[in-house]
């Protein structure tokens, strides 16, 4: 009952084998071009000290917010040189949000400040204090001695890695277009010679500096030249808190525009959606944080 087939297959089988291990050495000399060339073009700037980016995250309690922060950490896990200032709108850090950080794998600084009652109305702004908290911490614990760039990184945007390294050698405030913003597909500043000459925008196009928080990023010496720059509450109409903040340490004519002069999104204002917990009918026998 011996077919012929089995002796062909006796005879391939090394050949088969030889084929297999070929492809497998193939891949990881893939791999290893691939990192070598991720090495090579991070390693250029290694050269000067690699300034520190700050990213300011303000955030509250609520169904989505563990989803939300793994959505960040993921990203933020991929930016060498990063450092994450979580700024949670409570009266004390939650156990969910120390938890997480403490897992993240990152170098974290974990901040807490409640929003007043009396700012806890729609139309006000949000997070204006949870922000200040942040900037009067790097005020503390920073110098002129820490080579470093601030960006306000909200919890419910999404953000490209590339987005970290345009904004990683900011010499004062550069700015870059963010999409899904302002009832339209993007926002971004008009350049012309590589100099920020207008907004495209759908709202409001004359206010100082018509720009969403995530489509900017500041030296930090610029944060610790100007101590009193601050997000103000008191005479900010809505939509201003970043013109009010941007008019006390920069000019429109030195922003440094980003981004392939600004024709690119790298930041997205996705938003997740309200969850609907209409169906939760019965308490589970076990607590699940999600
Ligand atoms: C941006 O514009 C300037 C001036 O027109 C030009 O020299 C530069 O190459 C442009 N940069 C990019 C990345 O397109």
């Amino acid at each position: 009952m011996k077919s012929p087939l089995y002796g062909y297959f006796f005879i391939l089988l090394p050949w088969i084998l030889i084929v297999i291990i070929m492809i497998d050495i193939d891949t990881k000399r893939t791999v290893q071009r691939t990192t070598h060339f991720y090495l090579s073009h991070f390693s250029k700037p290694q050269r000067r000290v690699l300034p520190t980016i700050y990213a300011i995250t303000p955030t509250y309690k609520r169904a989505v917010q563990k989803a939300e922060l793994t959505r960040l950490s993921n990203t933020f896990r991929l930016i060498p040189q990063f450092h994450w200032i979580v700024v949670e709108d409570s009266n004390a850090r939650t156990e969910l949000v120390s938890r997480f950080l403490a897992h993240s794998g990152l170098q974290c600084t974990h901040l807490h400040v409640p929003t007043p009652r009396r700012y806890k109305r729609p139309g006000m702004h949000r997070a204006t204090e949870q922000r200040n908290a942040a900037l009067d911490w790097l005020r503390m614990h920073r110098s002129s001695k820490n080579p470093g760039v601030v960006f306000f990184a909200d919890d419910d945007n999404t953000y490209s890695v590339e987005l970290f390294e345009e904004m990683r050698w900011t010499r004062k405030v550069s700015v870059w277009p963010v999409g899904l913003v302002g009832g339209g597909r993007y926002e971004r500043p008009l350049v012309d010679k590589g100099r920020v000459v207008g907004w495209y925008t759908g709202w409001n196009a004359n206010r100082p500096f018509p720009i969403d928080m995530a489509g900017f990023a500041v030296n930090l010496q610029v944060v610790l030249e100007n101590p009193k720059a601050m997000f103000k509450r008191q005479g900010s109409k809505p939509g201003m808190q970043e013109s009010d903040f941007l008019k006390q340490i920069t000019k429109v004519e030195e922003l440094e525009p980003r981004a392939a002069n600004c024709t690119k999104v790298l930041v997205w204002h996705t938003r997740t959606e309200k969850v609907n917990l209409g169906n939760e009918r019965w308490r589970d026998s076990i607590h699940i944080e999600v």
